[in-house]
């Protein structure tokens, strides 16, 4: 029986992917580095560092870690300035709905996130109350498809991690959802992997699984 559902942030709750793909084009923009939408693609679901590294891909030179340090911050600063647009009305369609549908239930929420940025982002939504625990970027060492995150997310919560379901758009976040032996559930991009339980094409038929 599913006591709690796990919500990716980035892509589930709200779309960044825009406002990262701006961040990551200026840094790309300032060093010369070939940058587009299709390997913004790729950084889904994907930590700061990890995904600074993919970006770095089509750099000509090496860089140090203390150059790679400054970019990841220039990337950032840039990023939490862009957040500053951010509103409820930023929230994909139903999500609300949803969330309150499933506390009404007495189901407990969650969010697990690579971003660091995560209570940022809900702050902005106006709607980090509504959850009962938050997992994120500031609370582990390995992102997805590492399932440290969702690990995390149900230690906060106190409930075993087969009672967890766990919604993505990503597929390298249904990857860590499997790993942490929860029931995984694909929206949108994440549908493609052969790993999920469940393929969402209305994030409101959630509520007929759980
Ligand atoms: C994930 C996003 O939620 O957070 C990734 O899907 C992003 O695209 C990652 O790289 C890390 O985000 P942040 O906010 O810590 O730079
Ligand atoms: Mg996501």
């Amino acid at each position: 029986m599913i006591k709690a559902v796990i919500f990716d942030l980035d892509g589930v709750i709200v779309s960044t992917d825009q406002l990262h793909y701006e961040a990551w084009k200026h840094v790309a923009d300032q060093e010369d580095i070939y940058f587009d939408e299709k390997i913004n693609h790729r950084l889904r679901g994907v930590s700061r560092m990890d995904s600074l590294n993919i970006m770095l891909e089509k750099a000509d030179k090496t860089y140090s870690e203390s150059e790679k340090e400054k970019l990841a911050k220039t990337k950032n600063d840039y990023y939490v300035d862009l957040l500053k647009q951010l509103s409820p009305n930023d929230m994909l369609p139903h999500v609300y709905d949803v969330l309150l549908n499933l506390k009404e239930q007495g189901i407990k929420i969650a969010i697990g996130s690579s971003s660091r940025n995560a209570k940022t982002i809900l702050k902005y939504l106006g709607i980090s109350c509504l959850f009962d625990a938050i997992a994120d970027g500031t609370d582990i060492e390995n992102s997805k498809p590492a399932p440290d995150v969702f690990l995390r997310a149900a230690e906060k919560l106190g409930v075993s991690y087969s009672s967890c379901a766990v919604i993505e758009d990503a597929t390298v976040g249904i990857e860590a959802a499997k790993k942490a032996g929860m029931l995984a559930i694909a929206v949108f991009d994440a549908k493609k992997s052969e790993q999920a339980d469940h393929k969402l094409d209305d994030i409101r038929d959630l509520l007929s699984i759980v």
